[in-house]
């Protein structure tokens, strides 16, 4: 079977040799197209694969079209909202994400945006410490869980609200569970948000949730763009001057926040949260590995799309 990792984000040279080791173990083909500039490169490289790994690369029916053979597509990641599932789906193409094995490096990141914004992203001046405040955390999955770990480090107080999580088990990982978002956006200094671009979370963290947090509040993104409702949290954001927002996920409206919220907004140039080798040798060798098991046994234990 010929299997191709097409990463516009390449994963770390470790990583590739994992997937390799792994995808030529089972007796398949690893072919490699790493940081393409134009969708024309995946298009052509898909044209009689048997199955693709990818990251935040978009696979669109386009590219489902083009990849006449192909049987697979795993996200080596935790979201898939770059994937047309559905048309997948129609196709017969089995869709399957690695979920878990990017969240810790992704949960590392919320606390270096956070430390960078509440030290004033280091400008020289006085400014604050994580340790007594309120964390909230916006859907308790396996980011969730792993800022809910580190955060007691920090002596954080911690509350989360999931609308698919038990409270029960949220209490049980000794976090408090709220009622709903609003009750999470009203009780905490810091909201970091981890929910899924989905119809009903797009465009869902508006003025009217933000503008309930207390005085002096952070909203930190490490989870899609989509989810905020940038023209609302921007309009907010300039009458609200001691609000402060943090993403790894660059907004549309980048060069507006940056010019009108100077010295109270940070974004990252590109995506970094599973950018380490930790989280692209995890992602990428299970996704060689859910890919050998579909192959071998039929296996489609992490199908997104069934
Ligand atoms: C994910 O959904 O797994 C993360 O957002 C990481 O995305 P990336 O693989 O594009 O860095």
């Amino acid at each position: 079977m010929k299997i191709l990792v097409a990463t516009e984000k390449p994963f770390a040279s470790k990583a590739v040799e994992g997937i390799k080791a792994e995808i030529e173990g089972a007796g398949n083909q690893l072919i490699l197209l790493e940081k393409y500039t134009e969708k024309a490169q995946l298009l052509e490289a898909v044209g009689n694969i048997d199955a693709l790994i990818v990251r935040s690369d978009k696979v669109t029916p386009e590219v489902l079209d083009a990849a006449k053979e192909l049987k697979i597509v795993v996200r080596a990641g935790a979201g898939y909202d770059n994937i047309d599932t559905a048309y997948a789906k129609e196709k017969g193409v089995v869709v399957e994400n690695t979920p878990g094995q990017n969240s810790n490096a992704v949960a590392e990141l919320v606390f270096g945006l956070l430390v960078y914004a509440v030290r004033n992203f280091y400008n020289g001046k006085s400014g604050s410490e994580l340790m007594g405040k309120k964390l909230g955390i916006l859907a308790f999955g396996n980011v969730g869980r792993n800022v809910a770990r580190i955060a007691k480090g920090f002596g954080m107080e911690i509350y989360a609200y999931d609308a698919f999580c038990p409270k029960e088990a949220i209490e049980a990982a000794g976090v408090h569970a709220v009622a709903n978002q609003e009750e999470l956006f009203t009780t905490c200094d810091v909201v970091s948000l981890h929910i899924p671009a989905t119809p009903e979370t797009k465009q869902s963290i508006n003025a009217a949730l933000v503008g309930k947090m207390k005085k002096n509040a952070i909203l930190v993104n490490t989870a899609r763009k989509e989810v905020i409702n940038e023209e609302e949290l921007l309009a907010l954001m300039q009458e609200r001057t001691d609000l402060k927002f943090v993403t790894d996920i660059k907004p549309d409206m980048d060069a507006e926040f940056a010019e009108k919220l100077e010295g109270r907004y940070f974004s990252t140039p590109k995506k970094m949260g599973a950018q380490t080798a930790e989280a692209n040798i995890n992602a990428g060798i299970a996704a060689a590995k859910q890919i050998n098991a579909f192959f071998k046994d039929g296996c489609t234990k992490f199908q997104v799309n069934k």
